[in-house]
């Protein structure tokens, strides 16, 4: 958002706004997922009270970038948004990203956390790893020629995917690294009043 705040959006301004609400969202995904990662193989977990609120700043860029798309690009006509999203496989990507953020973001807070039970709510939160595959997908497809950037992207996230399919693979059984460190691992972050992670 340094361009707007410069007043400099370039001769495509709805462009520009939608090309840096979507690299926040997904450098702030890739954020979110490090931090579990960074724990478990450094054993230094002082980060993941962090997680919660990138996660949460991850769902308000991602909310900034469906609304450019929404209100710039189509200006709320729902018809052909909808057709839009059916049509185009990229868009249907990042639709598909998008929404399974929601539940992450609803079951964020304190009391959330309590309804569902710790297990479930780690299950649930799963998801972000489906999100971000979607939301890398969406990337890849969207990119016309030069694919180096959203392949650098989705580098980066095959590795916290990686790790977590390494550390518990879900074919396999729990077979993980070093399984005496996952209890740590798992620990949920303290939530925070009106917090939460995507
Ligand atoms: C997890 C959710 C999402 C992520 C991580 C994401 C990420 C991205 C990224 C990285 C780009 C490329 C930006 C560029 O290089 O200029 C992009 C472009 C775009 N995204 Fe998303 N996106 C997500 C969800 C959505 C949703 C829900 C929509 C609309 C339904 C959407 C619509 C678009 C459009 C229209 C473009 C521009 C494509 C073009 O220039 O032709 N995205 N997105």
């Amino acid at each position: 958002m340094r361009a707007a705040r410069i007043g400099d959006l370039g001769a495509n301004p709805i462009e520009e706004i939608t090309h840096e609400t979507a690299i926040w969202t997904f450098q702030l995904l890739l954020a979110t997922l490090a931090i579990a990662p960074i724990g478990y193989l450094t054993t230094w977990h002082r980060l993941m009270p962090a997680r919660r609120m990138v996660g949460l700043f991850t769902f308000f860029y991602g909310c900034l970038h469906f609304a450019t798309y929404v209100v710039l690009d189509w200006f709320f006509d729902v018809e052909a948004i909808v057709e839009d999203v059916v049509e185009r496989p990229y868009i249907t990507a990042g639709f598909t990203g998008f929404v399974l953020l929601i539940p992450l973001a609803v079951t964020s807070t304190r009391a959330m956390v309590r309804r569902l039970g710790s297990r479930r709510w780690q299950l649930l939160h799963r998801l972000v790893y489906v999100s971000a595959t979607a939301g890398a997908a969406h990337f890849l497809w969207q990119a016309k020629a030069d694919l180096r950037r959203p392949g650098l992207y989705a580098g980066l996230l095959a590795v916290p995917l990686g790790i977590r399919l390494w550390q518990r693979p879900i074919a396999f059984g729990p077979v993980g690294l070093d399984p005496t460190r996952k209890a740590r691992h798992e620990v949920l972050p303290e939530p925070v009043e009106n917090g939460g992670e995507a």
